[in-house]
């Protein structure tokens, strides 16, 4: 059994709204808000709570399985909320090259918080889907009676637990703008938010299949689709884990500008996408932009094109 509920574990929610200057928005009358999800708990940060949260109160204290790549957020995630909560947790890891290197940070504070580490190929690691290579793959971890959240931890009970923070953000903002890895985080977050508002996901993967997948999480969660949303897909710098150099020098001047510490691989390009649509004209005056800080940054994982 888990030691305690996630509510023991006092998340700072609703997460604080903070009005930022800056003349890139304002020049253009729009109102720039910075909806502070990094601040809702120091492990469980951003969308790793409001996905996490219900999965963890749904497995009622089974052991968690879950998957990502070596500097995967969601699996440190899940392995301090193991840590915090007091349930087992395995992380089955893409790469099985890996299992034979040194750890990299992300990976070591994933075993520092007792999470079990399983090392599969690329080729399995893609078919993970399938219900006979899932329980095969179970099987070899002698995981069988897990609970199995998803790659990006984006099932239902996640996607419900994002509406959350449309709901914040309700009556605050008429455009909000977040990053999208899987899409789980929009699919709730447009679902929470009030007729009138509309959500912009930025992808920071390269590809135009995220579109599909908001609309089938969307399905799963709520029945049908939900809000009004889109996906901005020109904003990847390359794909997922590139952080070409002038991404880097903008979320450098951003860090400068507002103290805020930007996560590079997510939140860096969906400020940049968000200033650069500011700058296109996209928004008209009065539009107040809430910008989702999704996530802080972890150390040796800022410059890296590990995925
Ligand atoms: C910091 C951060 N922001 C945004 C996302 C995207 O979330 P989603 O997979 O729900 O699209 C992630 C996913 O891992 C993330 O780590």
């Amino acid at each position: 059994m888990s030691r305690s509920s996630t509510a023991a574990l006092r998340p700072r929610l609703p997460s604080p709204l903070a009005d930022v200057d800056d003349d890139r928005f304002a020049r253009h009358g729009v109102r720039l808000l910075l909806k502070r999800d990094d601040l809702i708990h120091p492990d469980l940060i951003g969308n790793k709570w409001r996905k996490l949260a219900p999965n963890l109160a749904a497995a009622q204290g089974r052991a968690l399985v879950t998957f990502g790549g070596a500097y995967s957020n969601h699996l440190r995630a899940t392995a301090a909320a193991g840590r915090l909560l007091g349930v087992p947790t395995l992380g089955i890891v893409r790469g099985h090259e890996l299992a034979d290197r040194p750890l990299n940070p992300s990976l070591t504070r994933c075993t520092a918080d007792g999470m079990r580490l399983h090392f599969i190929d690329r080729s399995t690691y893609r078919e993970k889907g399938d219900p006979a290579v899932l329980a095969a793959l179970l099987d070899a971890a002698s995981a069988a009676d897990s609970f199995v959240v998803p790659e990006g931890g984006s099932n239902a009970l996640a996607v419900r637990g994002c509406a959350e923070l449309g709901r914040e953000l309700q009556d605050h903002a008429d455009v909000v703008g977040l990053a999208c890895g899987t899409g789980g985080t929009l699919a709730g977050l447009a679902a929470g938010l009030s007729p009138g508002q509309r959500a912009i996901g930025v992808s920071v993967l390269k590809g135009d299949f995220l579109t599909a997948d908001v609309r089938a999480l969307q399905e799963e969660a709520f029945g049908g689709p939900r809000g009004d949303w889109r996906v901005e897909e020109r904003f990847h710098f390359g794909g997922y884990a590139r952080v070409p150099a002038e991404l880097a020098a903008f979320a450098d001047d951003f860090e400068q500008r507002h103290g805020l510490p930007v996560e590079r691989l997510y939140v860096a390009k969906m400020l940049y996408a968000l200033v650069a649509l500011t700058e296109a004209g996209a928004f008209a005056p009065d539009t107040t932009l809430a910008a989702v800080i999704s996530g802080a940054p972890f150390e040796d994982a800022q410059s890296s094109t590990s995925r």
